[in-house]
């Protein structure tokens, strides 16, 4: 077996395959579903999610004869499992023992059963029974010849604002801050009366008259966090002390279910896994998949995780109603693997026949297995097996080489969320994403980085917004400019400190002597409101949201505002320091703006693209490994287009040398040794 130390799944091989409900047809059907799932080449299904009621049907109480037999039968089949701990949905017995344990929103509503996640996370009683069925079932499978990995609960993120989160909370509290002096400073209590003598005052976020105090809306957030790791690492332990040395995940949700900061998460899996649904049924789709994924793989350290939930060919969740063809799920998928997914993972293998999910499809849908996209899922079963080989991670352990990072940090992002900002329209997750697109059609490849990472493996690095910026990530910022970086920072970044307090003497605060520069005002914009730049890269920009009133303080001018309140004003500027240079934009830029400046910068600074000129929606992403490289060439475009360099294609074995056509809304995958080289255009 290959293992990236510390990293992914112990396997030599792509997982395919979903989220199995079993218990949610009658047995025969069981059967049924190991040889539609051979058909399909399905070699992995995630059991278990929700069956806390079926497996300890009273407190104490435990029915596992009908999980025995489904894996067994899997087992039998060829079939490995991903077995999850059920504790998202405690069972209805569990509320009515346990009344105290369920969440509580900010207006003191107490949520009942009758859905799932209606959990109190700080709750003992919850916590001890999540412990317990974690325990027994480790107990029981984690041994079992089918065993893949832990599955532990599902998609941490519900919020609680009763008395137990009241009391982890000061828990923390005290942890973080020390004494009750300390919090009163951080929290800014002079203001609005608010000064704490006692800590049995502090509570959680609740609603209240007018606005709540953005610093413990802000601890509260990583308490939240911290709290919920609590309760996976108290079940990983849990698994781990009854013996069993299967890898333990739990899995991510992105993009729009932001409770957790990911980086002290990851450290914490075996394996990073991610559910990734698409924003968009438009052609963005495509760079929202990139995003997910690049996201995962740097949360893992550049090494292997798992795409554990995508959609098939429709889904129903709000926001996410989209019809997806069955090219686009093989394209999609192809990205998350060329991005070091270990699987193609899939909710679901079955469509339900009913209850709240009935029309989010399957694997197998509704029409069952004489059908269009069952057929589709079994070729795209064919073609993760034919890609076996890529599973195995280089001794290096990356399997991307990025010359670009973004930094992302969910702090930054709950920053953004606070009410009474200078503008509402400022949106965290907006300029991350709008910064990967840029770049993802720029065609660099790109990792994520925690703002006091370790820089020095990038050429550029973008920030694409962060409000308070801490000492580390200061420090991590200056070294990788001083040793030869180009760092971008677009604005509210480096505004204030840690506890949210802003820096005196003029924005951005902490980042003013880097950027070399100083903002005197903020000029924010209304939502349809443009302003124009001229003197950039490429002539005249646009920007959007922001503007500011900034003076040069060592850097260059590159862009001024033209028009407007601020016309003639510095809008753009870059400052050298040390070996490198700190580039700054004072407004968030328009889609073909951004991609110019960032494009500019890229080439300033050397950074490389996976193949020079590949001319996007067509994608070309190389994925590092043990035995060779592969380079992923998936063509979004509605055109034929040309892949030729140093390479074999993986599942016809031509040679690329003189090139090779990939087909409009088509792929290819090459087997190379070359890092280098290739050349993607159009097939005419
Ligand atoms: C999530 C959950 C699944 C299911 C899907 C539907 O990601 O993990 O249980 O609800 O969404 O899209």
């Amino acid at each position: 077996m290959t293992r990236t130390p510390d990293r992914g799944l112990p396997t030599d091989r792509l997982l395919y395959g979903g989220d199995y409900n079993p218990e949610q047809w009658p047995e025969e059907v069981w059967k049924e579903d190991v040889v539609l799932m051979q058909r399909a080449g399905v070699n992995a299904a995630t059991v278990g999610v929700f069956s806390w009621a079926l497996l300890e049907p009273e407190e104490g109480v435990y029915d596992f004869g009908w999980l025995d037999r489904v894996l067994d039968t899997l087992h039998a089949g060829g079939i490995g499992v991903v077995l999850a701990t059920p504790t998202a949905s405690p069972p209805p017995w569990f509320t009515r023992a346990h009344p105290d344990a369920l969440p509580v929103g900010p207006d003191g509503v107490r949520l009942t059963h009758g859905s799932r996640d209606t959990y109190a996370v700080s709750a003992p009683a919850y916590r001890a029974a999540s412990r317990a069925i974690a325990e027994r079932l480790a107990e029981r499978y984690g041994d079992h010849p089918a065993l893949l990995a832990w599955h532990v609960h599902n998609e941490y993120g519900t919020i609680d604002h009763g008395e137990h989160a009241a009391a982890a909370f000061r828990r923390w509290l005290q942890r973080r801050h020390g004494s009750l002096d300390e919090l009163n400073r951080s929290w800014y209590t002079a203001f609005w009366s608010q000064r704490y003598t006692s800590w049995e005052d502090v509570l959680p976020p609740r609603r209240t008259q007018y606005l709540v105090n953005p610093g413990q809306a802000m601890d509260f957030r990583r308490f939240c966090s911290d709290e919920m790791l609590d309760a996976f690492r108290e079940q990983r332990d849990a698994i781990r002390a009854a013996g069993s040395s299967a890898p333990v995940t739990t899995n991510f949700m992105l993009p729009t279910w932001n409770h957790l900061e990911q980086w002290s998460w990851s450290d914490e899996l075996d394996v990073v896994s991610l559910d990734h649904y698409l924003d968009t049924v438009g052609p963005d789709g495509e760079t929202h998949a990139a995003y997910g994924a690049d996201l995962a793989r740097s949360f893992s350290h550049g090494g292997p995780w798992l795409l554990m939930e995508q959609s098939t060919t429709s889904s129903t969740v709000a926001g996410r109603r989209a019809h997806k063809d069955v090219e686009r799920v093989v394209r999609n998928s192809l990205s998350y693997l060329a991005r070091g997914s270990q699987g193609a993972l899939f909710f679901q293998w079955r469509a339900p026949a009913a209850g709240s999910e009935a029309w989010h499809g399957g694997i197998v849908p509704h029409t069952g297995e004489d059908s269009r996209s069952f057929r589709a899922f079994a070729d795209l079963g064919r073609v993760v097996a034919a890609l076996g080989e890529v599973a195995a991670p280089p001794a290096d352990g990356r399997l991307v080489e990025a010359d670009v990072a973004v930094l992302w940090h969910a702090e930054g992002w709950w920053a953004t969320e606070a009410p009474q900002l200078p503008s509402d329209e400022l949106d965290y997750s907006a300029a991350v994403r709008a910064t990967h697109r840029a770049l993802w059609h720029e065609g660099y490849a790109v990792d994520f980085a925690a703002p006091d990472a370790d820089l020095s493996r990038y050429r550029v690095v973008c920030v694409p917004s962060l409000f308070a910026v801490g000492d580390a990530a200061l420090a991590s910022l200056r070294a990788f400019v001083e040793r030869g970086g180009h760092l971008l920072v677009q604005p509210f970044t480096g505004y204030a400190d840690e506890d949210l307090h802003v820096v005196p003497g003029g924005y951005p605060g902490r980042l003013r002597d880097l950027l070399g520069v100083r903002v005197q005002e903020l000029h924010p914009l209304d939502a349809a409101e443009r302003v124009q730049l001229s003197g950039g890269p490429g002539g005249e920009l646009t920007g959007r949201v922001w503007s500011e009133l900034l003076e040069p303080e060592g850097a260059e001018v590159v862009a001024r505002y033209a028009g407007g309140e601020l016309d003639g004003s510095p809008a753009i500027t870059r400052a050298a320091a040390g070996a490198g240079a700190a580039h700054y934009a004072s407004t968030f830029l328009d889609g073909g703006s951004l991609r110019r400046w960032l494009r500019g910068v890229c080439e300033e600074a050397g950074a490389r693209r996976t193949v020079e000129g590949c001319p996007p929606p067509v994608e070309a992403v190389l994925r590092r490994g043990a035995h060779a490289d592969h380079l992923f060439v998936l063509n979004h475009s509605g055109d034929a287009v040309r892949v030729s360099g140093p390479g074999t294609d993986v599942l016809s074995g031509e040679d690329a040398g003189e090139g090779l056509p990939v087909a409009a809304r088509g792929w290819r995958v090459l087997r190379t040794g070359g890092r280098r080289g290739w050349r993607v255009e159009a097939a005419g």
